[in-house]
């Protein structure tokens, strides 16, 4: 069972990016504690993050065939790229949404995301944990446990 873990603009600098909103846990902390926890449930991760949105969908495009499932966390791009809601919609897998910061207590342009319409669920708000959070809740609707 593969998992894909979507990462996109300004998370790889997890860690010193306004940790006051982020945490100070970083990405390839996060990757490492998804693989980890991924390994005990019997899956397999695959790991990418980009600044772009065109490199974002070309891996999607190119990794989706061989996966179970998707994590994403899209930064910015939730809110207003149309290309990777369609790319999302398009994938042929349950996908969970992540946002570590709670978005509906900022500013008003992050509370609209034009990738919740097109996944299973999202968990925001509980910081770096919402990956293990994402991965476990896809893991049992993999599986058909939930
Ligand atoms: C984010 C929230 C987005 O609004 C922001 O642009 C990000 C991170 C989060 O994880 O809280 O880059 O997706």
């Amino acid at each position: 069972m593969r998992i894909l873990l979507v990462n996109g603009p300004n998370l790889n600098t997890l860690g010193s990016r306004e940790p006051e909103v982020y945490g100070r846990t970083t990405l390839p902390e996060i990757v490492a504690a998804v693989t980890a926890r991924a390994t005990e449930l019997g899956a397999d991760v695959r790991a990418f993050q980009a600044n772009g949105e065109g490199e974002i969908i070309d891996w999607l495009q190119r990794e989706q065939g061989d996966a179970a499932g998707l994590v994403i966390n899209a930064g910015a791009l939730t809110h207003y790229s149309i290309a990777l809601r369609d790319a999302v919609a398009a994938c042929g897998m349950p996908v969970v949404e992540v946002h570590i910061s709670n978005v509906w207590r900022r500013e008003e342009f992050r509370h609209v995301s034009l990738l919740s319409p097109v996944v299973t669920g999202a968990i925001v708000g509980l910081g770096a944990q919402g990956y293990l959070l994402a991965l476990e809740a896809l893991v049992r609707i993999i599986k058909g446990t939930e």
